[in-house]
């Protein structure tokens, strides 16, 4: 999505702000500006490139802001682009977010005389300011947000300020970094490792101006300063590099091990066969006492949802539903108080997920997060929730954060079923298999030559169709979202027994299938779908258990897997199937982190 970045101090803003932007890209977008006062702004559409190669001066000054675009209103064009002014070029402004507004707004601002060059809902904003500003950038901005309806993160300047940055949310994060030699503000922390650890995230209704050596924090609504605790992150920029990996979607793949522990740390108390979540601590009771649980999430995150249904249901005895988010914001839904929302986000930004959470709390109900993004928005508005811990997830196809979610849920299948009927011994099973997963997936990731060279021959297919039960059923569908991800292949994910009720129709030797087949309590069936694959000629890549030579003389490729208490199987599955995305839709030449029209975080409906 859009990216916001700003920096008011001593050091020349120019290369601060492009580097700002830089950091930014992974979230997605089609254009890009940047407003320095004593110089003015300059955007451009495409990368970050064609906007420094439009800098080919000296540019002064110690403040601006910049901003990365992922069209919403409007076709990516320069004039869309952000930064915008308003009428006397004496306001800038760059915004996140949709003014749902905007329309009733322009017509009111063009019966001032106001006229506008772009379609975007962004320019009626800054010439909203523009029409109030008296002199004062932060007054203008209270007042112009006291108009505006909809989700903004937004920053503002005044060349008559040039020593200030306004900025405000209200649905779309802003955080501020608290440097030495000046202070900075982002859309997302991860832009300001580079210069300062102690930042300070913005709630909604909140605007803060900066300057180089200070910040005050305000509601936009009645201006009630705010006092608000700095916070330190702890990803170094460190951790964003690639560590040596060709691309970000290889490197978080092969973190999986370290994510893993890192989810768990703290959390398992094997000898007891529990696990302790201290952001659940508030709401255990009510865990304990639920007679369904609803989780709600989109794409990978719903799937991880759907393999979190099984476990607590089959492990904890805990009836739960799971909807896409986008559906369930819409639906009627039969509020019971006896219930609890459980969002999963990786981002903790998703708009759809978002809602599902304000849905949730007009019915009532106690509402729970499993977010990875420290302080985002997800984070902040349920009354409880997980953290996953997995660090900053850089490529749009989300790996490692999907791994951990998957740890997240088993650690809740623990916490929940402990408190219900799963007794201690099952318990310690589970714990000690969560407890050897990092060591089982070191080994798992050793095969990845391997599955590079199985992946070049499924490279060309059109269409492919992954295939499991039960457990590894939102695991076919997981597989095959990556597949459509990175290699934009037309991959579905199907329930084994679901085959014969219309998609064998589909198979033949140009059409392969992928096929779960660990050595489970549902494997003879997975073994006779193989059979009925193979008898339409379609080749078939099997996932099985360590040894199975019966599967292995049915297919056409083959990759073993170790043989693990069945809970955790499916996170052992996810790893290979992650691994022959990559590798497809690097043999198709793809840029694997940055896949066309999507973004990283989907912060609009
Ligand atoms: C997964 O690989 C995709 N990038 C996408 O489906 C993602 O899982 C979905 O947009 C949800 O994002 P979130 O977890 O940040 O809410």
């Amino acid at each position: 999505m859009c990216g916001i970045f700003g920096y008011v101090g001593t050091r020349t803003a120019e290369p601060l702000l492009l580097e700002g932007l830089r950091t930014l890209e992974y979230r997605g977008y089609d254009s890009a500006g940047i407003y320095v006062p004593e110089y003015g702004a300059v955007k451009a559409v495409g990368p970050i490139d064609a906007l420094a190669a439009k800098l080919t001066e000296p540019v002064p000054g110690t403040s601006g802001i910049a901003h990365t675009r992922w069209a919403t209103h409007g076709e990516p064009t320069e004039a869309n682009a952000h930064p915008h002014q308003d009428m006397s070029g004496g306001v800038w402004l760059v915004h996140n977010g949709i003014v749902e507004n905007y329309q009733e707004l322009r017509d009111g601002l063009k019966m001032q005389g106001v006229s506008f060059t772009s379609e975007t809902d962004t320019e009626v904003l800054v010439k909203l300011i523009g029409t109030l500003y008296k002199g004062d950038i932060a007054d203008a901005v209270t007042n112009a947000l006291a108009q505006v309806r909809g989700a903004y993160g937004l920053a503002v300047m005044s060349p008559r300020e040039p020593d200030r940055i306004v900025v405000a949310r209200m649905g779309s994060p802003i955080v501020l970094g608290l440097g030495t030699d000046g202070n900075f503000v982002a859309s997302d922390p991860s832009a300001l490792l580079a210069h300062t650890k102690d930042v300070i995230y913005l709630d909604d209704g909140e605007l803060a101006v900066i300057t180089a050596d200070s910040h005050a924090v305000r509601t936009i609504s009645t201006a009630e300063q705010r006092e608000k605790r700095p916070e330190r992150i702890e990803w170094d920029v460190e951790a964003m590099k690639k560590d040596g990996f060709a691309h970000y979607m290889e490197k978080e793949i092969f973190e999986a091990p370290q994510v893993i522990e890192n989810t768990l740390r703290g959390r398992l108390i094997t000898e007891k066969g529990r696990a302790k979540l201290g952001g659940m601590e508030s709401v255990l009771d009510e865990l304990s006492r639920l007679n369904r649980l609803q989780l709600v999430g989109c794409g990978s995150a719903y799937y991880a949802s759907e393999v979190g249904r099984y476990w607590l249901e089959e492990y904890a005895g805990l009836p739960v539903e799971v909807e896409l988010a986008s559906e369930y914001r819409y639906k009627r839904n039969l509020p019971d108080t006896k219930s609890a929302l459980l969002a999963v986000s990786q981002s903790g930004e998703t708009a759809d997920t978002r809602a599902c959470i304000q849905k949730a709390k007009e019915h009532d109900l106690t509402t729970l997060g499993v977010v990875n993004a420290v302080g985002s928005t997800i984070a902040r508005e349920t009354d409880a929730g997980v953290y996953n811990h997995a660090g900053p997830e850089i490529a749009v196809a989300s790996t490692k954060a999907f791994i951990s979610q998957l740890t997240v849920f088993a650690l809740l299948t623990l916490l929940i079923g402990r408190s219900r009927d799963m007794t201690q011994a099952d318990g310690q099973a589970i714990a000690r298999a969560l407890e050897e997963l990092p060591g089982v997936l070191q080994s798992v990731l050793k095969q990845a030559p391997k599955l590079q060279q199985v992946a070049e021959r499924y490279a060309d297919y059109r269409d492919t169709i992954f295939i499991g039960r039960k457990f590894h059923t939102p695991i076919a569908h997981e597989g095959a979202l990556k597949l459509k991800e990175v290699a934009y292949i037309h991959a579905e994910g199907y329930a084994g027994g679901e085959l014969k009720h219309g998609p064998i129709a589909m198979l033949d030797e140009q059409f392969p299938v992928i096929a779960m087949a660990p050595q489970d309590d549902v494997y003879e069936k997975m073994v006779s779908n193989i059979a009925e694959v193979k008898a339409r000629k379609a080749p078939v890549l099997a996932f099985v258990s360590e040894g199975d030579t019966e599967v292995a003389q049915l297919v056409d490729d083959v990759i073993e897997l170790p043989r693990v208490h069945p809970l955790v199987q499916p996170i052992v599955s996810t790893v290979p199937l992650h691994l022959l995305a990559y590798y497809v839709g690097i043999a198709k030449g793809y840029d694997v982190d940055k896949p066309r029209n999507l973004a990283k975080s989907v912060t609009v409906e």
